[in-house]
């Protein structure tokens, strides 16, 4: 009892210690870097944002918004492989069409990684590039059965106004161009921040 008082008291002591280091560390930090109370005022009044939004990933075009960077030696470029690794760099519009508005991009890598079906593992970060969200970002990170009708993907963090975010993101195939394996991904983004 009496040591696991002692313990409490001496991880506070320690989590009080590695608090105030970081505290330190920020505000020798540009104007923009947080202080700890900015942060825990943060943490108690967050707030869930939904963003709705078209990712458009074209990839056998003249000028392709992501490219096969590696696959297995020999396989199909017309066709998809387990093993195909792609760096996309997708723009984000408000609408289905690639000339409506731009809202961001999509930036980052995807891989082929099943063996039998059409399932990506993704790592992205979205930046967003309109208004209040200028320059800040998502990172998504995960499972993306591309066949299946709505796909969840977590978001794992962001950064600006999504600092410290958590969240998900369903994604749905809008349109899909199967000679030139593009397609826009029609994005619900919910965040909490
Ligand atoms: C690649 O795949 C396409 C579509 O399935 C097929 O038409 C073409 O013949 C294949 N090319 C080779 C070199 O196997
Ligand atoms: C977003 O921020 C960049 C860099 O600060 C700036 O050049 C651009 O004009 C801003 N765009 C909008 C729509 O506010
Ligand atoms: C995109 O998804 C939203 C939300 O599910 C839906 O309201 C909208 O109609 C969809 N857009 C298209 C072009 O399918």
């Amino acid at each position: 009892m009496a040591s696991s008082l002692a313990r409490t008291i001496l991880f506070t002591a320690f989590l009080f210690s590695t608090l105030a280091i970081h505290e330190a560390v920020a505000d020798g930090n540009s104007e923009d870097t947080p202080s700890l109370e900015e942060i825990r005022h943060r943490l108690k009044s967050q707030k869930l944002t939904r963003l709705q939004f078209y990712m458009h990933d074209l990839v056998l075009v003249s000028d392709p918004t992501s490219v096969k960077v590696a696959g297995v030696p020999g396989s199909n470029r017309t066709t998809v492989n387990f093993g195909d690794l792609y760096v996309l760099d997708d723009p984000l519009t408000a609408g289905p069409s690639l000339t409506s508005t731009a809202v961001g991009r999509a930036q980052g890598i995807y891989s082929f990684s099943s063996k039998d079906s059409i399932t990506l593992m993704m790592s992205v970060n979205m930046v967003f590039t309109g208004g209040k969200y200028n320059g800040s970002t998502v990172t998504v990170i995960g499972r993306n059965a591309v066949l299946n009708k709505v796909r969840e993907l977590p978001v794992v963090g962001g950064t600006g106004a999504f600092r410290l975010a958590r969240g998900f993101v369903q994604i749905s195939t809008a349109i899909l161009d199967a000679p030139t394996l593009s397609m826009v991904l029609n994005c619900s983004l919910y965040v909490l921040h």
